[in-house]
């Protein structure tokens, strides 16, 4: 598999001298830290298929959790200073990126970019302040579709004191596994599929198990925090046996609360729920996927316990995210054309390259995490408010996801109902949208979209924010 360079590697292993960065350590004295948690990347092993346990699965581990495989829920609090510690037990590079964390462009985790590599033994501290509550997720940016696609996909909860309370709260990270009948991972792609939609999963998950079920109480109100972490599939996601209402897309609360019909969501995208649960003790009721010629069931609810008597009127909407408003009479105009390309342009990269280039932006497709990557998308000036004139011209999806920036979308020709201030957008074939937003984080902000196939086969780019 050309998934990493092996002589890179060893030779970039070699100019960094082994050294164990400390990326927030100026910081960290500074601002009185708080201690940080031992988030370490390693290999385990867990039963995923039904045929046998699945070798040489990656995940996350804080100090201290039992291994169930699954990557641990990060918790934190909107404005209040959180520190983590990568530690590499892989045999390869990684790095951890927070998507959908409006934070400074050092913490952002996206090698050659904004850190540097951290090799097998090496650790990172993460150190940075969450401007925004919401459901948001965590995930490396090096060697992507092998890493995710072996489970380094975990959830954040960016947890706001302000907001409503709940019955009880359930976290579900949705997303498919390569596997064969024994449980092995077979290859993570294949090109004529990365060429078009991308490449599906053999099993399908929610936390890593086929259909789960989670107990809450009957008759209670549940905040279900959804996130799709899946390296390729959308979802068309709808509720039977129960009503629910979607209170945040994508970290940011709706306006005006709705009734959950279908919704789509792409990979990288997050979606709140407040869930009322079945009256009765032992009902149950399921979320489901409509997308695709069959329904089937992603995990089911059940009642338990005598009734609470809650009604979903009792949640008060969630307080807004400091997202700025970007100022139309000044914004400045960019064309954004996603394409598909003939154009080679893959460049050996030690965070691993699929080998194969079908995709542009602005006609350009993206070389690899290289040393050397090619020029910004544009330059932005910190402050200023940009509309992005973004425009889909393939026959394919994409989720389109932005760093450390939030967008409101004003307009685009396949919808009509606007989603709040996002970091990722699922633009639908041949959709046109302008995308509103304040340049208001200085760096090096990458835009790609989050079919990890399309992103390492040329769908990137990036904006300097200066
Ligand atoms: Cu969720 Cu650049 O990624
Ligand atoms: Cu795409």
């Amino acid at each position: 598999m050309p998934m990493l360079d092996r002589r890179m590697f060893l030779q970039a292993s070699a100019a960094f001298g082994g050294a164990f960065a400390l990326g927030a350590g100026l910081a960290a004295k500074a601002g009185g830290a708080p201690d940080p948690q031992i988030l370490t990347a390693r290999f385990t092993e867990a039963r995923i298929a039904t045929g046998g346990t699945t070798p040489r699965l990656m995940t996350y581990d804080l100090s201290g959790t039992a291994g169930s495989g699954v990557p641990p829920v990060l918790r934190m609090r909107k404005g209040e200073p959180y520190a983590a510690r990568l530690i590499n037990r892989l045999d390869e590079p990684t790095t951890v990126h927070w998507h959908g964390l409006r934070i400074v462009n050092a913490m952002d985790g996206v090698p050659e970019m904004t850190q540097p590599y951290v090799y097998p033994g090496e650790g990172f501290d993460y150190l940075f302040t969450p401007p925004d509550a919401g459901t948001f997720w965590y995930h490396p940016h090096c060697n992507t579709l092998m890493q995710m696609g072996s489970g380094l996909t975990g959830v954040i909860v960016v947890e706001n004191p302000e907001d409503p309370a709940f019955d009880a709260e359930i976290v579900l990270n949705l997303r498919d596994w390569r596997l064969n009948a024994s449980g092995a991972f077979i290859a993570p792609f294949k090109p004529r599929d990365a060429a078009r939609g991308g490449t599906y999963g053999t099993v399908r998950t929610a936390n890593w198990q086929r259909e789960p079920v989670y107990d809450a109480p009957a008759g209670g109100l549940v905040r279900v925090r959804i996130a799709a972490t899946d390296v390729t599939r959308i979802y068309s996601i709808g509720l039977e046996g129960a009503a629910a209402r979607v209170i945040a897309l994508d970290g940011n609360p709706v306006e005006m609360p709705f009734a959950l019909d279908r919704l789509d969501i792409g990979p990288g995208q997050r979606v709140d729920l407040a869930l009322r649960m079945p009256e009765n003790e032992e009902s149950r009721a399921t979320l489901d996927n409509f997308r695709g010629s069959s329904p089937w069931t992603i995990a089911t609810f059940r009642a338990v316990g005598a009734s609470l008597k809650r009604d979903l009127r009792d949640i008060n909407p969630l307080p807004p995210n400091p997202v700025a408003e970007a100022d139309l009479s000044t914004a400045r105009r960019i064309p954004i054309d996603l394409t598909a390309t003939a154009e080679q342009g893959v460049s050996t990269s030690i965070c691993g390259t699929l080998g194969y280039t079908f995709w542009a932006i602005n006609k350009v497709p993206w070389p690899g995490d290289t040393p050397d990557p090619v020029a910004p998308i544009e330059e932005l000036k910190l402050g200023k408010s940009y509309v992005l004139e973004i425009a889909n011209r393939t026959p394919h999806a994409h989720p389109i996801h932005l760093h450390g920036l939030s967008f409101r979308v004003l307009a685009a020709n396949k919808r009509t109902v606007l989603p709040p201030p996002t970091d990722t957008i699922l633009l639908l074939p041949d959709e046109q949208a302008q995308l509103a937003l304040v340049a208001d984080n200085p760096g090096d902000w990458l835009f790609h979209c989050h079919i990890i196939e399309h992103q390492k086969t040329g769908m990137a780019a990036y904006f300097r924010v200066a």
